[in-house]
């Protein structure tokens, strides 16, 4: 419990969940593409914001909610999909749910995720029947695959389709290759001594079972086949998504579509353009593109492209709540957290997952009270001050 009491911040989370995790599923977590340029640079392009404090304002009630598709999120923050969670504990995605909705954060469920969409949704609804949830779809070549996943989240209670496009192949994660990562796992050696390091990770991993893909599967019972294991896991999406394909995912999801994965202003505009209801600008924390630009040097010039037609969100390297507040002033209207959480889900299970989702919450509404702004709606670009040299 002590230990708990001196993780102060994100960074502390991370360091105990190294120590939780063995090397191949912490590496799985904290790693990216090739030289993990793209990674580096998402945190390193929001330190080198900065927030311009106002003083002597009335700042007495600090009102951190935002609007966002007709409801109101009582903080800007939301859980962007994870897949795999069952690495880091079984059940992750369920404890993830939990957190999230005893948090108030929209939980996010992967396509990849290692329970079945129906007990995540059941998990987050016996918490509050009020906890929202969106769900992330990827497309493979086989069509039929996200078809179902579309019928199963909207009979299940998934308000949001979130459709990633920035997966088209997989990325190079370099760490994941050299750990001899994959599924099914086929232990080395080096792994089994890996693993025998971490003995409550072990132990938990003995009796939750090995992960699969349990979503990619037609009924509770039956396992996700061997083959949409391979392709889950190769991220062999399909190549042949268009945006002529829209017309083909409103035949089956009829409710808000965002769309994730986005860097570029004509990407966001072309998104609008569609009749996608948001967009996420995103580089998959830099685990896809390692070139590409981090994702909050991008963000101005997309809501610039989509001049307040659509929400924009962002996700990628936010670790601390003036993050957050960073990302508003550049005209997100919200922001999705990855690894954070996950850090937490990692030395903490449940619990952890929640005490990082506070721990982001409270630096938020201090990092309000210290730049003066009582409403998270009503931030704008004033806000920012000079970038930081590097
Ligand atoms: C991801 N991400 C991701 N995105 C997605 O659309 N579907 C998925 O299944 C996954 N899986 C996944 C697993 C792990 C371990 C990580 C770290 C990331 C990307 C994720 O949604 C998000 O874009 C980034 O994690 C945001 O960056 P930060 O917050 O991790 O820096």
């Amino acid at each position: 419990m002590s230990a708990r009491r001196h993780r102060v911040n994100v960074e502390d989370w991370r360091q105990a969940a190294r120590r939780a995790l063995p090397r191949l599923a912490y590496e799985y977590v904290d790693g990216a593409a090739g030289d993990e340029v793209c990674l580096a640079s998402n945190l390193d392009d929001l330190r080198r914001l900065t927030l311009l404090p106002r003083t002597l304002l009335d700042i007495e009630k600090i009102d951190p909610s935002v609007e966002v598709l007709g409801r109101r999120w009582p903080v800007p923050m939301a859980v962007a999909p994870l897949g795999l969670t069952g690495l880091i504990r079984p059940g992750g995605d369920v404890l993830m749910a939990r957190a999230a909705a005893r948090s108030g954060w929209v939980h996010t469920l992967s396509t990849a995720s290692n329970s079945r969409l129906e007990a995540v949704r059941q998990a987050a609804r016996d918490v509050t029947p009020e906890a929202e949830q969106w769900m992330q779809l990827y497309v493979m070549h086989d069509r039929a695959v996200a078809e179902h996943i579309m019928r199963r989240a909207r009979s299940a209670g998934f308000r949001v389709l979130v459709l990633t496009v920035d997966v088209p192949v997989g990325g190079n994660r370099e760490r994941d290759l050299r750990n001899d990562f994959s599924l099914p796992f086929r232990p080395t050696l080096r792994m089994a001594l890996d693993m025998a390091r971490r003995p409550g990770w072990l132990w938990r991993l003995a009796r939750g079972g090995a992960p699969n893909f349990a979503n990619l599967s037609e009924t509770e019972d039956a396992q996700a086949s061997a083959q949409a294991q391979a392709v889950m896991l190769s991220r062999a999406m399909s190549r042949k998504l268009l945006w002529s394909d829209l017309q083909w995912l409103r035949r089956h999801w009829d409710g808000p579509l965002v769309v994730k994965g986005l860097l570029h202003p004509d990407d966001a505009a072309r998104a609008v353009h569609e009749g996608f209801d948001g967009v996420v600008v995103s580089n998959h924390g830099g685990r896809q593109l390692d070139a590409a630009p981090s994702s909050i040097a991008m963000l101005p010039a997309i809501v610039d492209a989509v001049a307040g037609r659509v929400p924009v969100f962002v996700d990628g390297g936010f670790r601390r709540g003036a993050d957050v507040l960073k990302a508003l002033a550049c005209g997100a209207r919200a922001v999705f957290v990855g690894r954070a959480p996950l850090y937490g889900l990692a030395a903490g299970g449940e619990a952890g997952a929640a005490a990082v989702m506070a721990l982001l919450q409270a630096e938020l509404v201090q990092a309000m009270i210290l730049a003066g702004v009582s409403r998270a709606e009503a931030v704008t670009a004033e806000l920012l001050g000079p970038r930081r040299g590097s």
